[in-house]
């Protein structure tokens, strides 16, 4: 299956030298440079990405770097200079003037920084827009904006005008008027920046809760790392029109592209962004149920380890040995591993949870923090370590 979304190449001049800048810009040289020489403005060069579907991909940058013009370009609001955008596979050069309007309406959604909403229709009406549009009979026009505008949480205003409602609340319905036409793609540009901070946040939540239960493909712009971190499964950086660096918020902080990105980056709360499953790695030994009681012990004075986890046949932790315990066995003549060498003294956390939450819990066991997933399995630790390292900023990966 190809990408919900795949752009190549994708480059937008401004202004009447178009294809000298062009040639400029491939030879490399600065937009500051191209506009002086050219008067024409290089809002964006040679950018490629594909979303997969069901993926919250966001594009960041700050003002001027080109979002607004690369989320135009991907409905082609926009015609591109150069470059290529496929949506489903479809390649949206080969799309008439009709076809595309059928695509933004249906496919590819738009929610805007000023919600666009109609100021003279209530908010029902609004939410029921792109279904209007489509000729949708008017029984299920309402049944899924009631339907959206339950989702967001304002079913209860259905019949108010847009200027009655808070910023938030407009915002909201926004929202639900692109839920509602049910499009496989949700363009979303600055949606949340006019909001006010708390509100911002409830409109966070609420999108990675929709995103989660309706698996939209989402492409979300922001200038705000903090929440291009919050909210991105992928985060594609760009810097005066062309890509700085595109990857995970963690892979981000943990190895920025250039000295831009780390700076850029140092001041990002890290204890929110890494989570256990990014910073474990395999643990130095492991025990299992049953194993000879005089082996762990030489194991661990190998390791210079007080204690280990035992695991049982399906990697599940049965509890943690340690030396003294072990020593004690083999005393009393016990050669195997068993319950009554094992002690509860080890903390565990899932994979997905943000370091804030576990932090506390490192560092406090003969073992390190094991981290498990949904059945008990032991997936690998986080040592201490591993944590002090993560939370000291890192420069600019060296290049070469
Ligand atoms: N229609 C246009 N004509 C000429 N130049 C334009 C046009 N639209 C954008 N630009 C220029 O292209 C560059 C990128 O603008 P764009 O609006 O894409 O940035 P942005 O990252 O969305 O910024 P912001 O965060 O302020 O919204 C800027 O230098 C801008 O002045
Ligand atoms: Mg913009």
């Amino acid at each position: 299956m190809p990408p919900v979304l795949r752009a190549t190449g994708l480059t937008k001049v401004f202004g009447a030298r178009g294809e000298e800048a062009l040639r400029l810009a491939g030879e490399g040289v600065a937009r500051d440079e191209i506009l002086r020489r050219t008067g024409s403005t290089l809002a964006v060069h040679d950018v490629g990405f594909s979303v997969e579907r069901g993926e919250l991909f966001v594009v960041m940058g700050l003002s001027g770097s080109g979002k607004s013009t690369l989320v135009r370009l991907l409905n082609r609001l926009i015609e591109p200079s150069a470059g290529t955008v496929e949506v489903d596979g479809q390649d949206l050069r080969a799309l008439g003037d009709a076809d595309l309007r059928t695509l933004r309406n249906d496919k590819v959604s738009m929610v805007f920084q000023h919600f666009a909403l109609l100021p003279h229709r209530t908010v029902r009406e609004n939410a029921a827009y792109a279904l209007k549009i489509r000729g949708v009979p008017a029984a299920e026009q309402r049944e899924r904006a009631d339907w959206a505008l339950r989702t967001v949480g304002l079913l209860d205003r259905a019949d108010a005008r847009p200027d009655q409602l808070s910023g938030g609340m407009q915002q909201r319905v926004g929202l639900a008027r692109a839920l509602a036409a049910d499009s496989d793609v949700l363009l979303m540009d600055e949606p949340f920046s006019a909001l006010d901070p708390l509100i911002r946040r409830d409109m966070q939540d609420l999108l990675v809760q929709l995103q989660t239960e309706l698996h939209k493909t989402i492409v979300f712009i922001t200038h705000d790392l903090n929440e291009a971190m919050r909210l991105g499964d992928r985060i594609l950086m760009l810097k005066d029109g062309r890509t700085v660096q595109l990857g995970t918020g963690p892979e981000i902080i943990s190895a920025p592209a250039n000295a831009y990105v780390a700076d850029f980056t140092s001041d990002v709360d890290r204890t929110r962004v890494l989570t256990a499953g990014d910073l474990l790695r395999e643990p130095r030994m492991t025990a299992r149920l049953g194993q000879s009681t005089g082996e762990v012990l030489r194991a661990l004075g190998a390791a210079e380890a007080n204690g280990v986890y035992v695991l049982d046949a399906d990697r599940r932790i049965a509890g943690v040995a340690r030396d003294d315990l072990l020593a004690r066995a083999r005393q009393e003549g016990r050669t195997a591993v068993g319950p009554r060498e094992l002690v509860a003294d080890y903390a565990t956390t899932a994979p997905d949870r943000p370091l804030v939450e576990f932090v506390h819990l490192v560092g406090r066991h003969p073992v390190p923090l094991g981290v498990v997933d949904d059945d008990g399995r032991l997936l690998g630790v986080v040592p201490r370590a591993a944590v002090l390292d993560a939370l000291a900023a890192v420069p600019a990966r060296q290049e070469g």
